[in-house]
């Protein structure tokens, strides 16, 4: 089994047939991980706010988002753990649309299997698409979300515990054969006691801080809190579910959704 990482999304254009796990560790990832750990009952993801605002009123779900970190006009939260946390979602759906995030989750619609991963779900991640990529023959590939095209600490940290768990988690198949970026994140990761430091330090952690969210920091940064693997199914509209553990239910799932795919313009 191959286990690469692409450090922005373009580097994994060219790839093929493999279980994908994207990474927008602040924040996107981490949202679509505590939304499903609230017990949101229909998560559905949304490229722009236009189609966001159209997605709620027909499904009478909360809207969710942020464009540049702040809450769009209308929107009831931003992209932010911390305030969904503190929020009463009394079992509503939701629909989410970031400026990175869910346009990268989009473009991946093409693989068979998409996972959200994020440092509140690394163990549960990692072990859901060692799972599948065993029991179906695939490749992983792991895709930080970057910012703006660029490399992300925030998102290379979180890459690297989820290479470090891989690499357990398939010690006993033949060897895994690591990509030089999955090398690199390995030992990025290794550099921080403590991740926090890196979400800080990083652009994005910079930007949620300047604009009064720096608890979506501590929130994201809580390893392995969360035992949720989301799952991207392609729509239409695009959604997302919780990994149930059944490998070949979440290849077929994402099969049968991209007959129906609208994000193929
Ligand atoms: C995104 O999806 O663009 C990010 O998660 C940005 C953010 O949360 O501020």
């Amino acid at each position: 089994m191959q286990i690469d990482v692409a450090l922005v999304p373009s580097q994994a254009r060219a790839w093929r047939g493999c279980v994908c796990i994207v990474i927008d560790e602040l924040r996107a990832s981490s949202t679509i991980t505590t939304l499903l750990d609230l017990g949101c009952p229909d998560l559905f993801l949304a490229a722009t706010l236009t189609e966001a605002r159209r997605v709620a009123a027909a499904k009478g779900a909360w809207l969710v988002g942020e464009r540049h970190g702040r809450t769009p006009r209308r929107f009831d939260f931003n992209n932010s753990p911390a305030e969904l946390r503190r929020a009463s979602l009394d079992g509503r759906p939701a629909v989410l649309s970031t400026t990175n995030g869910t346009l990268v989750l989009g473009r991946l619609r093409h693989q068979p299997v998409v996972l959200v991963g994020c440092l509140l779900n690394a163990l549960a991640c990692a072990e859901a698409a060692a799972a599948i990529a065993t029991a179906r023959g695939y490749d992983i590939g792991i895709v930080c979300a970057g910012t703006r095209g660029r490399f992300a600490l925030d998102d290379a940290v979180a890459a690297g515990e989820i290479v470090r768990d891989l690499i357990r988690l398939v010690a006993a198949e033949p060897a895994p054969r690591l990509g030089d970026a999955a090398l690199g994140v390995v030992r990025l990761r290794a550099a921080y006691t403590d991740p926090t430091e890196a979400l800080a330090m990083s652009t994005a952690g910079r930007l949620v801080t300047s604009l009064g969210a720096a608890d979506d920091v501590t929130v994201c940064a809580e390893l392995d809190h969360s035992r949720t693997v989301p799952l991207l199914r392609p729509g239409p509209p695009l959604s997302i579910v919780p990994y149930a553990g059944d490998p070949d239910a979440a290849v077929a799932a994402a099969t049968t959704a991209r007959l129906f795919d609208p994000w193929s313009a």
